[in-house]
Parts: C-alpha cells; sequence; structure tokens
C-alpha cells in the first residue's frame, strides 16, 4: 500500500478536494500505473453532481496515460515500465457479445478487485469509488491489467490520454459505428472534444463533405481545422435546411449526434438522407423523450439509427494503431489539448467548460 494525492469529490454539488488517498498493491488481475496526464471530460463533472450514480466519495479522471509500476502476480499482458493508456473497457472474453466475436460491446468489463480509500479527515478509510472504473485524478492508481493498453512509449502522454474516453467515443462515433468510408458525406451536430473528434475520424476516413454544426461560432473554428469542409451557426440557421442544401438538397449519408438532447437529435434524423445512419454519441438525461417523431418518418426514410457507446471501440486494436497515426501527423490530438493544468486546478477546469474556448483541459502530473 501507498498514500499518494488525488482529486476526491467527497458529497454531491460540492468542489472537489485534492486529498491524500491509499493505493492498495497490485492482486491477481490488477496494475498500479503512475498517472502522467489525465483529461478533464464532463462525465467528471457528472460524477460530481451526483448525475451518475449517488456512490461518493468519488475518485475523479479517467482520460488518462502513465507508465505501468507495479502488476499482480498472475498479470502478463503488462510490465512495470510499459507506457499505457488507460481504457473503460477490459474485455472480459466469456460474455455472450465476446462469445459471439464482438468483444467492443463486452457486457462484463472488468475493473480492480480491491479499492482505493482515504487517508486522512473523518471519513479516513472510506472506499472510493473511481469515475468509470479509473480514477486517474491520481499521482497513481489501481486498474485492472486489462485496463491497460501499451502505445508507442514516444507520444505525448497528454494527447495520447485522451483517446481514453472523449476523443475515442468521437472518432469511433464517426468510424467503428457510422461506417464513414471515402466519398460519404457527414454532418456533426455538437462541436465539442467529442463533435470535434468525431470530424477528425470522419476526414481520416477520406469522407467527401463533412459540415460541423454547433449553436457557439468559436467551436467552429476549431471544427475547420480538424478538417470540417462546411460550418453551420445553427444559432442563426436551420441546420437541417443547411445540411439538405450542402448535399445537393438530400442530406448527409451519416449525421453525428453530440450534444445528447432530444431537439439535436430530432435535426439529425431529419438532416440524413434516404438509407442514412444516425449515430447517437452525445449522452442524454434520463428525462429526455425523443420528440414527436412520426413512425412512418422512422418507416420510410429507411437507414439505421444507432447508439455509440465509447465510439464502439476495442482499446487493444484501436489505440496503438490511432497513436501511430497521431505520431505520423495524420491525427492531430494535440490539437484537443487546449491547457495543461495541475491536478489542484480541476475545479478551475470545470469552470471552464462552459466558456466555449477549451476543448479539454488535462492535468499533467
Ligand atoms: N457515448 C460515449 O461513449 C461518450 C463518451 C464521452 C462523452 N460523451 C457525451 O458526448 C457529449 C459531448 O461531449 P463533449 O465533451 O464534446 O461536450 P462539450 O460540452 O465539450 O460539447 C458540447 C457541444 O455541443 C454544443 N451544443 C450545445 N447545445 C447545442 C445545440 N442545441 N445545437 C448544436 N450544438 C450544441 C456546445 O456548444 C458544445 O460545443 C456529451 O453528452 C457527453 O456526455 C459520450
Ligand atoms: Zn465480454
Ligand atoms: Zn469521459
Amino acid at each position: 500500500m501507498q498514500q499518494v494525492q488525488a482529486i476526491v469529490a467527497r458529497r454531491q454539488g460540492e468542489p472537489v478536494e485534492l486529498v491524500t488517498i491509499n493505493v492498495p498493491d497490485p492482486g491477481p488481475g490488477e496494475a498500479v500505473v503512475a498517472v502522467q496526464a489525465c483529461g478533464v471530460c464532463h462525465t467528471d463533472l457528472h460524477y460530481r453532481e451526483g448525475g451518475i450514480n449517488d456512490e461518493f466519495p468519488f475518485l475523479l479522471g479517467h482520460e488518462a496515460a502513465g507508465v505501468v509500476e507495479a502488476v499482480g502476480p498472475d498479470v502478463t499482458s503488462v510490465a512495470p515500465g510499459d507506457f499505457v493508456v488507460l481504457n473503460w473497457r477490459a474485455v472480459c472474453g466469456q460474455c455472450r457479445a465476446c462469445e459471439r466475436g464482438e468483444p467492443q460491446y463486452c457486457f462484463a468489463t472488468h475493473n480492480a478487485t480491491q479499492r482505493m480509500t482515504l487517508a486522512d479527515g473523518p471519513d479516513a478509510g472510506a472506499e472510493l469509488s473511481p469515475a468509470l472504473g479509473i480514477g486517474a485524478f491520481a499521482e497513481k492508481t489501481l486498474v485492472a491489467a486489462g485496463q491497460c493498453t501499451k502505445v508507442d512509449p514516444a507520444a505525448r502522454p497528454a494527447a495520447v490520454g485522451l483517446l481514453g474516453c472523449g476523443v475515442m467515443a468521437g472518432l469511433g462515433a464517426a468510424i467503428n459505428t457510422g461506417g464513414v468510408t471515402r466519398g460519404k458525406s457527414v454532418a456533426v451536430i455538437g462541436c465539442g472534444g467529442v463533435g470535434v473528434a468525431a470530424i477528425a475520424g470522419s476526414a481520416l476516413a477520406g469522407a467527401h463533405t463533412i459540415i460541423a454544426v454547433d449553436i457557439d461560432a468559436k467551436k467552429l473554428e476549431k471544427a475547420k481545422a480538424l478538417g470540417a469542409t462546411h460550418t453551420v451557426d445553427s444559432s442563426q440557421t436551420d441546420p437541417v435546411a443547411a445540411i439538405q442544401e450542402l448535399t445537393g438538397g438530400f442530406g448527409a449519408d451519416v449525421v453525428i449526434e453530440a450534444v445528447g438532447r432530444p431537439e439535436t437529435y430530432r435535426q439529425a434524423f431529419y438532416a440524413r438522407d434516404l438509407a442514412g445512419t444516425v449515430v447517437l454519441v452525445g449522452v442524454p438525461t434520463p428525462d429526455m423523450t425523443i420528440p414527436d417523431i412520426p413512425l412512418i418518418d422512422v418507416f420510410g426514410r429507411g437507414g439505421s439509427l444507432k447508439s455509440s457507446w465509447y465510439g464502439d471501440c476495442l482499446p487493444s486494436r484501436d489505440f496503438p494503431m490511432l497513436v501511430d497515426l497521431y505520431r505520423q501527423g495524420r491525427l492531430d490530438l494535440d490539437a484537443f489539448v487546449t491547457e495543461e493544468i495541475a491536478l489542484r486546478d480541476v475545479e478551475a477546469a470545470f469552470a471552464k467548460m462552459h466558456d466555449g474556448n477549451v476543448l479539454r483541459s488535462v492535468v499533467v502530473l
């Protein structure tokens, strides 16, 4: 067991705190990772606000890269010294999805068995709930060995750590879920970290027309820099009509919704061409319902309506490949890192999420 500094959300809605936590030595199937970088994702804020569940205290942070420090006695997939990106899809190999050869949908993913705990204060010894089973706003964290994906150690941790969540979700929404290929037309509604990654993924896949839609003009600039061929400010223009106009009057082959709201889902639904695909990667809240869409429109327009969890990624397949593309200069992951900050700045980074200038603040240790 060792003690390290970490960012914890103790109670719902209260500012996060920098505290000392206990990290157990790795047991069977586990690894301790010295974290080098961890991005600040909206989901961390959702945890703090009690929007995910009420299993406080949470150890936040989950978009991370670092170096394996120690592994449990039976672990062979990684070794001390390996540079890894942490994932929240350590596949089991045995569930019905894994057995039919679709581990990207694994229904029984692994996390560490032992729990990290609070070291000080009145609640010393309380078990921490790590965000998405990772908890990487910490100098060191305990994870399942399968959550460690080895990648090229020459890569910049702050950039490639982002593949651990939001950027992978966006890239994969386009490439894996949406099936974007050379020559297709794509529209992306919502150009935060996830939407811009969907744009970068569409460009990487060779899409012909890539339309970025947002209500914030600053976000559209970033989208352009990462591959959007056209932009639509939907606070000024009807996005459905604009997307149709930019695609010969028809609509886009693939429309990716990266906001997670009924009104933008409706726009995505009507902005796609006949037989097109809608991908929902934005996460709605439990109270939201799909607005009035006539069933005949669902039937009559054909195509498919899909949802994308973590970009339908398989970390062992996708992370090393995307890091290689980054190292070759074909995928600009650096563009997602708006600022590098310290652990103690996480609360301030939450406040900056809404000002439109930040794609990702990344804690660097
Ligand atoms: N499916 C997954 O596995 C997965 C993983 C990570 C994040 N997400 C989700 O993806 C969504 C986007 O995440 P993010 O980090 O990019 O968030 P973000 O807040 O950085 O970006 C959201 C963007 O949507 C824009 N927007 C808001 N309302 C809009 C509207 N009505 N029309 C058009 N644009 C609008 C905002 O201006 C902003 O640019 C969130 O719902 C997040 O929870 C999903
Ligand atoms: Zn499985
Ligand atoms: Zn995330």
